[in-house]
């Protein structure tokens, strides 16, 4: 029995149906609202509103649920590795040994650059934000062959390995050249974290060898970040994607979206509010106090989410990751400190509790990456190459159902009504 909701609207009342999802989310399909009523829904920002219907990621923002295709994020982040995890977001299941392999095989074999793709590098000016460079040369993969073997446009198996092992590549040849480093070739005997250490941190004359601690934090990061259903920069993936863009144009889209500072840009954000308190700028309490006041424009950077109005399980995980990886890298960050000050006062503070803002993914992920010598110019590429499995779950996911139609939101109109031209002398 189709459950439905009643709208009555003047002397007209209609029946939208009501979808149901498996865990038991409900929303009115209004794809007839403006055909049967000439009215239209207005919410800005989308918070009320789903896009579309999908299987990738389920997230319950009050209990602080996350999980991939059913696995719950705390599952994935002690038994999987960030490989196993893309393959499971991208094709709806744990893969087999022989699955991995392949897998795994594609994303080595994918790692290098064409020699005449590295040129379009030398076009950027060295002080280039990595985000502008990752989203460049990801659009660039489409219009080339770049490695001399063209995948084809419907293997997205292909594909999808190509960009995953590509990003990987081009987001460390934007910090050497950022330092005017040579760049160093992907080592095909390294696996896919590895191997993005090797090309971000190795000299010609001497390998960087990472130590465990380092590659199992950066593999935590990447999986934690890996997908998170309708978040600003998959929602555009989709938008573009769904005009049957290719997915490399569509990502590339995403990687712009992510740049942002209230999404993945926060974790640098975060960073540099860590720093203004600590090098004696203001106070945590300070710190608070103005991210109270409306007319400052400071937010608690790492503070408060759209959807989870409980702590998000990522953040606590990265939290329990810094304690413990900063202790085995024997660092002593400051910025630690005063981020457990800052999420003290916070949670007590009634202006936090009241609107239910915690610490999210960003907050922590930071502190971790700085304590592994990651520099804050690569966080949010960070973030990019752990989100590029989620996108390319959902690209997929959309063009693969035959039912998905352009994205064409509509609007209220609040300009002028009909003018007239005047010419140019009477006005
Ligand atoms: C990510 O969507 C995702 O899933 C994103 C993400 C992912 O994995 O893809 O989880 C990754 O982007 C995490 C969020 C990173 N951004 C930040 O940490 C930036 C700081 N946070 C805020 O900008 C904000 O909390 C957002 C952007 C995260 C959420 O914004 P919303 O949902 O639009 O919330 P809102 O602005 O409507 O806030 C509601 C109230 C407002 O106060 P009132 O008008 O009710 O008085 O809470 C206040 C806001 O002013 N508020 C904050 C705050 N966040 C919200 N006040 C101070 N500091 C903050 N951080």
């Amino acid at each position: 029995m189709t459950r439905t909701a009643t709208l009555t609207y003047g002397d007209q009342t209609i029946e939208l149906p009501v979808i149901e999802g498996t865990e038991g989310e409900l929303g009115v399909d209004i794809s007839q609202l403006r055909a049967k009523t000439g009215l239209i829904t207005l919410d800005p920002g989308f918070g009320n509103t789903g896009a579309c219907q999908s299987g990738v990621t389920f997230i319950d923002g009050d209990k602080g649920i996350l999980r991939y295709r059913g696995l719950p994020i705390e599952q994935l982040a002690e038994h999987s590795t960030f490989v196993e995890t893309a393959w499971l977001l991208i094709n709806g299941k744990l893969p087999n040994r022989a699955e991995l392999d392949q897998f795994s095989k594609r994303l080595t074999k994918y790692a290098p650059l064409h020699e005449g793709f590295k040129n379009h590098f030398e076009g950027f000016p060295l002080n280039a934000p990595p985000m502008a460079i990752l989203s460049a040369m990801i659009n660039t993969l489409s219009s080339s062959s770049c490695d001399g073997r063209q995948a084809p446009e419907d293997d997205i198996d292909e594909l999808s390995a190509k960009l995953m092992s590509k990003v990987r590549t081009i987001a460390a040849y934007s910090y050497r050249r950022s330092l005017g480093l040579p760049f160093i070739y992907p080592d095909p005997k390294l696996r896919y974290v590895a191997n993005f250490l090797h090309m971000m941190f190795s000299m010609p004359y001497e390998q960087h060898i990472a130590s465990q601690e380092v590659v199992d934090a950066l593999n935590l990061i990447l999986m934690l970040h890996a997908d998170h259903e309708q978040n600003c920069s998959t929602s555009t993936v989709r938008v573009v994607g769904s005009s049957k863009a290719n997915l490399y144009a569509s990502c590339a889209a995403g990687v712009g979206a992510l740049w942002g500072p209230l999404h993945g840009g926060a974790n640098v954000a975060v960073l540099e509010m860590l720093e203004a308190i600590h090098k004696g700028g203001m106070s945590a309490a300070e710190a608070l106090a103005l991210a109270k006041d409306k007319q400052s424009g400071f937010k608690l950077m790492g503070f408060g989410h759209r959807v989870y109005k409980n702590f998000d399980p990522r953040a606590l995980i990265l939290k329990r990751a810094a304690d413990k990886v900063l202790e085995r890298l024997g660092v002593r960050d400051p910025l630690l400190d005063v981020a457990r000050k800052l999420e003290e006062l916070a949670l007590i503070d009634p202006y936090f509790v009241e609107r239910k803002l915690y610490p999210n993914v960003d907050f922590y992920s930071g502190i971790l990456m700085r304590a592994m010598g990651i520099p804050t110019s690569m966080f949010t590429v960070i973030f990019a190459i752990g989100r590029m499995p989620g996108w390319i779950a959902h690209w997929k996911e959309q063009n693969q159902d035959a039912a998905s139609r352009i994205a064409r939101p509509r609007q209220i109109y609040t300009g002028p009504t009909l003018q007239s031209y005047t010419p140019i002398d009477q006005r």
